[in-house]
């Protein structure tokens, strides 16, 4: 494939960080290293990878409900914003995103965290709002019931407005620290929130500064109706997950067309599929390295994967020859409605069992086996044909990130479409998003 047809344009780039690997097989591949899920050094060493490749960013997914069904990656882990937090010191320039769930937290200590780690990393904070599907969660924060789909995105977008909200609290230049004076802030430029509200009850301010982003980036990975109108009202970037170019391409010009309709310029927000190359110098190499990743997979794995969007429903008593049991999609509209109706289309098109759901949705191929030049170019081809504005990349086998970073970046930068270098400091500029001015100087500003 040739240099880009859009110049200007580049693909951006995200690493999801996942300790022993997302599968459920992943942490028994003879490369792999099983305590890597709490173990620093070994995140450390991806980020600076990833950061050596010029990503924009590292990702980190999160839960807050585990069972004895749940994969190993969601068993043993750390939180997202303390790793995160650690590897802003280990890193200069990547892009450090935690998922933190609005329905199992309070907006005045998650504004506070976020500005922290905004402020630790000099700019290069990023929260991925996510609202939970594990119904299971209620238990571990002292509640009956977990919220209904409809009331989790009202929360949401209340949570946001809380929070985005509190980071403007003080004034970019709000403190003054005039040592001869002795005022140490100045009080015109102090905001109290005052915020009361259907879900939420928060006065303000806030206890930190405005950080180095004036608000930290936001990330959102919610793909039902109410999912894709929160994204496109209220994210810089959506983190999404498709297996076939024209469902992406769908996708993208559906949300790029909703962010126009709410009023907002749609190059502010990028949608970024996952994407888990498998990369080998060979055509042979990479099929081999394919058939590697499958095999670690057992119908057992694929069952409880796929159980998953179904709030953790249990596959196992069903026939795995017989058809797919649909009492479970009752269980996936108040969990991941998305998802579950991936599984929905699937069935209905094609007559499969359950064992050919699950085996399916546990180890898509996907467009990404191949050598490095035919994994560039799939990549490319994803990016010019607007099925996304870069991608979050999953580490598919272990050493597969070096791999990339070695092989694929040097492609796509000789191609044109993908960076040689950091455009600044923040994870903003990286990303090409607007300063977002503080509401209160902007009033004024209006008014003057
Ligand atoms: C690629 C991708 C990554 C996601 N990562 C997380 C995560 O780490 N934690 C989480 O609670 N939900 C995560 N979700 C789930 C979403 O937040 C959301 O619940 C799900 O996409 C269902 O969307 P809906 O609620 O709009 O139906 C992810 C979704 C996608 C598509």
């Amino acid at each position: 494939m040739a240099a880009t047809q859009n110049p200007g344009r580049q693909i951006k780039l995200g690493f999801i960080l996942h300790g022993v690997g997302p599968g459920w097989g992943d942490w028994r591949h003879p490369d792999a290293q099983p305590t890597a899920s709490t173990d620093f050094q070994f995140y450390k060493r991806q980020a600076q990878v990833a950061e050596a490749g010029k990503f924009d960013f590292l990702f980190v997914a999160d839960s807050v409900y585990i069972t004895e069904k749940s994969s190993p990656h969601y068993l043993n882990r750390f939180e997202p914003l303390t790793i995160l937090s650690a590897l802003a010191g280990a890193t200069n320039n990547i892009g450090l995103v935690a998922t933190l769930t609005v329905s199992y937290s309070e907006p005045f200590n998650v504004a506070r965290q976020f500005a922290s780690l905004d402020h630790i990393s000099g700019g290069r904070a990023g929260w991925n709002v996510v609202t939970s599907w594990l119904e299971g969660s209620a238990a571990n924060y002292s509640r009956e019931k977990h919220y209904a789909h409809d009331v989790r995105y009202r929360l949401a977008g209340e949570y946001l407005d809380v929070v985005q909200g509190l980071w403007d609290s003080w004034e970019d230049d709000a403190l003054t620290f005039n040592k001869a004076s002795g005022e140490f802030f100045d009080p015109a430029k102090l905001h109290t929130l005052n915020h009361k509200g259907e879900f939420f009850s928060v006065k303000g301010p806030l206890n930190i500064s405005r950080s180095p982003q004036g608000q930290p980036v936001i990330f959102q990975a919610g793909a039902s109706e109410d999912g894709k109108n929160f994204a496109a009202q209220r994210a810089d970037a959506i983190f999404v997950s498709h297996e076939e170019l024209d469902a992406a391409q769908a996708y993208y010009k559906d949300v790029k067309a909703r962010a126009a309709g709410f009023g907002r310029d749609p190059d502010q927000l990028h949608i970024l599929p996952s994407a888990r190359p498998v990369v080998g110098r060979t055509p042979e190499e990479a099929e081999a390295k394919y058939q590697e990743l499958i095999n670690l997979v057992s119908i057992e794995n694929a069952l409880s994967m796929l159980g998953r969007p179904f709030n953790d429903y249990d596959f196992s008593p069903h026939d795995l020859d017989g058809p797919f049991p649909r009492e479970a999609f009752t269980y996936g509209a108040n969990s991941n409605l998305s998802a579950s109706q991936k599984v929905l289309a699937a069935i209905e098109a094609e007559d499969l069992t359950l064992r050919q759901v699950a085996l399916r949705f546990a180890t898509p191929r996907g467009h990404f086996v191949g050598t490095p030049e035919q994994v560039a170019d799939s990549l490319q081809n994803w990016f010019e044909a607007r099925g996304s504005d870069g991608f979050v990349l999953f580490e598919s086998l272990p050493g597969q990130l070096e791999l990339f970073v070695e092989l694929v970046v040097p492609i796509l930068q000789a191609r044109g479409v993908y960076r040689r270098d950091y455009d600044g400091p923040t994870f903003r500029e990286n990303l090409g998003l607007d300063y977002p001015v503080n509401r209160y100087a902007s009033r004024l500003e209006a008014a003057e």
